[in-house]
């Protein structure tokens, strides 16, 4: 990452993650600011209801739809502060859909910071030990953190990482394309084109020309959804199912 606060001119803490705000957004909850990239980790619009807008509805509720209660393999680039990761366990939980849900992030948040974040108090959750549990479980293990949810985060690069099996479903929450562009390219989307299983989508928040482009060339079909409160779109890349390509297209 080229402009990894990494080898930004700011001194990281002492953990080597680097410096970053906590931050109040439209509908309570917090997001966290890196000044070194002038980036939040949510929409400053709203936090939880971005995450609810992209991942949940326009992501979980969309592959679940044609089997409700079907089991699930989502994957996320970014695993961040944990909050897909805890709205998706609560809406597992709710649908009692089995989900096994894998989360890449290269640079894991220290515990002091995630500990001063409010989602638990904004979700109405009784406590924050649900929260907690997705950031105590030790990388590169799988383990069921609820009677429908199981999680493994691998601490790895997303340019590095090899998907093993396929996927329903992967939440692409990468910070922009402005700030990552080497994570926005057909090579990667292509990647992930491959780990999906036949009419599995990949979402995120942008909708931006090149993240189009790129995405179409990895084979993707396009749908340009409403976006988040103050974005105009995001995106839905749907993998075709092998059936409805062509020849040519499947051998491509
Ligand atoms: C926009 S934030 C979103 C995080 C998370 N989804 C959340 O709700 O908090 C992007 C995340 O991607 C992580 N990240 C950045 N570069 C990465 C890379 N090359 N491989 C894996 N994760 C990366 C960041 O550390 C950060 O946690």
């Amino acid at each position: 990452m080229n402009n990894s606060p990494w080898n930004a001119s700011q001194t990281p803490a002492a953990d080597g993650h680097p410096r970053c705000r906590i931050v109040s957004t439209a509908d309570g909850s917090y997001t966290l600011y890196l000044p070194a990239l002038n980036e939040h980790y949510h929409s400053v619009n709203g936090a939880v209801q971005e995450s609810l807008h992209v991942y949940i509805e326009a992501g979980l509720r969309y592959i679940c739809k044609d089997a409700p209660h079907t089991s699930r393999r989502i994957l996320e680039a970014g695993f961040g502060t944990g909050l897909n990761a805890l709205l998706t366990m609560l809406e597992a939980e709710h649908s009692r859909t089995d989900i096994y849900y894998e989360a890449i992030e290269k640079y894991p948040l220290p515990l002091e910071i995630v500990t001063s974040l409010n989602y638990a108090e904004t979700l109405r959750l009784p406590d924050s030990c649900r929260f907690m549990h997705l950031h105590n479980l030790a990388w590169e293990q799988e383990q069921r953190l609820s009677p429908h949810f199981s999680l493994c985060k691998r601490r790895v690069d997303l340019c590095a990482y090899e998907p093993d099996g396929l996927f329903d479903g992967i939440y692409f929450d990468a910070f922009a394309p402005s700030v990552q562009p080497e994570l926005w390219t057909a090579t990667i989307f292509r990647k992930l084109y491959n780990s999906l299983s036949d009419g599995g989508a990949l979402v995120t928040y942008s909708a931006k020309g090149a993240v189009k482009t790129a995405l179409r060339q990895a084979g993707f079909e396009l749908q340009r959804l409403p976006g988040a409160a103050g974005k105009r779109h995001m995106l839905r890349a749907v993998k075709p199912h092998s059936s409805l390509l062509s020849n040519s297209d499947a051998d491509a």
